[in-house]
């Protein structure tokens, strides 16, 4: 790969495989080892002391989890990643190698429903203020941040809000103040979506969504535009040592003081799904968006959806963003209308293809009602601004022919 400049295309395909390593295997063997032997002490004792690179123990590194790492760090242009063991932990140990006891994150409030546990409840617990924000109201953001803010914190689209947040301007103001802009950018994949070419300086997926696809791999990646300028005033106690005092300083941090101790680590299992999956993400994605568009135009017209909820929609508060955002595309979610809690829930029962289930970013097309499953917990005021309702049905839209989709949509809507 590395004598000549190969297309995004390729890049996915090829990207973090080594045949040579690999005795010519073209998938990464899956390391299923808690710990690995080594010949003597002295030899454990450079691996612990970091004199020395190779493998310990799981916890603290995998092969098969390393070849995903270098895979998505090369797709979004980072310097490096580390896979977890889901999302939510991605975004736990991204932030909390952070921020501490007494330090600030500001979010948008346009988040996953346990993302937004996380910092509403988890993070407090801990002494980190969260406060939330409107996602696409930049100058709320900037009014917001004090000399206590360690980071900003939105996702590239909002789930289940569906709106955009204007990556440019917000790493803008987030640099203005010396703080990092995390960016959770699950929903485009790097296919549609690049936020460290927007000035971004920390991505961090779901991988158990379009990256993996097939929902079958529960997992999570941090990855490190490796741009950031640590260590700053914001953060003096930022060590970076003078042998990771490179670009990786922050993920370096990450890994000691959160990642092995925390141990929310990758399945090298799980690893190797992910890689298998990713090597059909541009193919993936481009149906996604195709088939989404079609959907999208069929729903925006039937005589039963009362709205259609999607950033490529002129009726979307986010449609000039998206726009300029992106170029091949935005996500393959949306949500739509019914005229109440009652309809939605016929409407999920009268489905025959679509399936009716609590995850996104399948091959196949799933539908959910929000409001009454994932939010039920969530009190009346929160779920509104969240743009959760009763009548709202979201659905991630699937690989299969759109024609199927929509008639099975079409019968569901019509016996309402
Ligand atoms: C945008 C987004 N971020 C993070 C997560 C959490 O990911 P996981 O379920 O892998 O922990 C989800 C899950 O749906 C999500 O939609």
């Amino acid at each position: 790969m590395a004598d000549r400049k190969y297309r995004f295309d390729t890049i996915i395909v090829h990207s973090g495989i080594q045949p040579e390593n690999w005795l010519g295997s073209t998938l990464p063997p899956i390391f299923q080892t808690a710990s690995h032997r080594v010949a003597t002490a002295e030899g454990l004792s450079d691996l612990f002391a970091g004199k020395e690179k190779g493998f310990i123990y799981q916890r603290l590194h995998n092969p098969t989890n390393q070849a995903l790492e270098n895979r998505i760090a090369q797709l979004e242009g980072g310097v490096g990643a580390i896979v977890t063991s889901s999302g939510m932990a991605a975004i736990h140990n991204s932030l909390t190698a952070i921020a501490k006891n007494g330090d600030e994150v500001i979010s948008g409030n346009s988040l996953f429903m346990s993302t937004y546990l996380l910092f509403a409840n988890v993070f407090r617990r801990f002494g980190i203020d969260v406060k939330f924000v409107e996602s696409t109201d930049i100058d709320e953001f900037e009014r917001s941040i004090t000399p206590r803010t360690k980071a900003i914190f939105v996702e590239s689209v909002g789930n289940p809000k569906m709106d955009v947040p204007d990556i440019e301007r917000l790493a803008a103001i987030a640099h203005k103040n010396d703080v990092p802009l995390v960016v959770d950018n699950t929903m485009p994949t790097p296919y549609l979506l690049n936020p460290f070419n927007l000035g971004a300086d920390i991505v961090v997926h779901s991988t158990t969504k379009y990256l993996s696809g097939h929902g079958d791999a529960l997992g999570g990646v941090i990855v490190d535009s490796g741009n950031f300028p640590w260590p700053n005033e914001k953060f003096p106690d930022f060590e970076v040592s003078k042998e990771r005092a490179d670009k990786k300083a922050y993920l370096d941090k990450v890994w000691r003081e959160i990642h092995i101790n925390v141990g929310a680590t990758q399945s090298p299992f799980h690893s190797y799904l992910t890689m298998l999956g990713i090597d059909t993400l541009a193919v993936r994605m481009e149906r996604h968006v195709v088939n989404t568009d079609k959907i999208v135009r069929f729903m925006t017209e039937h005589r039963k959806v009362k709205w259609v909820n999607h950033p490529s929609l002129k009726s979307s508060p986010s449609y000039g963003v998206a726009k300029k955002q992106f170029s091949k595309g935005c996500c393959a979610l949306f949500t739509f209308g019914l005229a109440d809690q009652r309809e939605c829930f016929d409407f999920i029962r009268n489905l025959k293809l679509v399936y009716h289930l609590a995850n996104l970013g399948d091959c196949k097309t799933l539908a959910i009602h929000p409001y009454s499953s994932q939010y039920v917990s969530f009190d009346p005021a929160t779920r509104m601004r969240l743009g959760i309702t009763p009548g709202m049905i979201r659905v991630s839209v699937g690989i299969e022919d759109a024609e199927d989709i929509i008639e099975d949509f079409d019968q569901a809507l019509n016996k309402l």
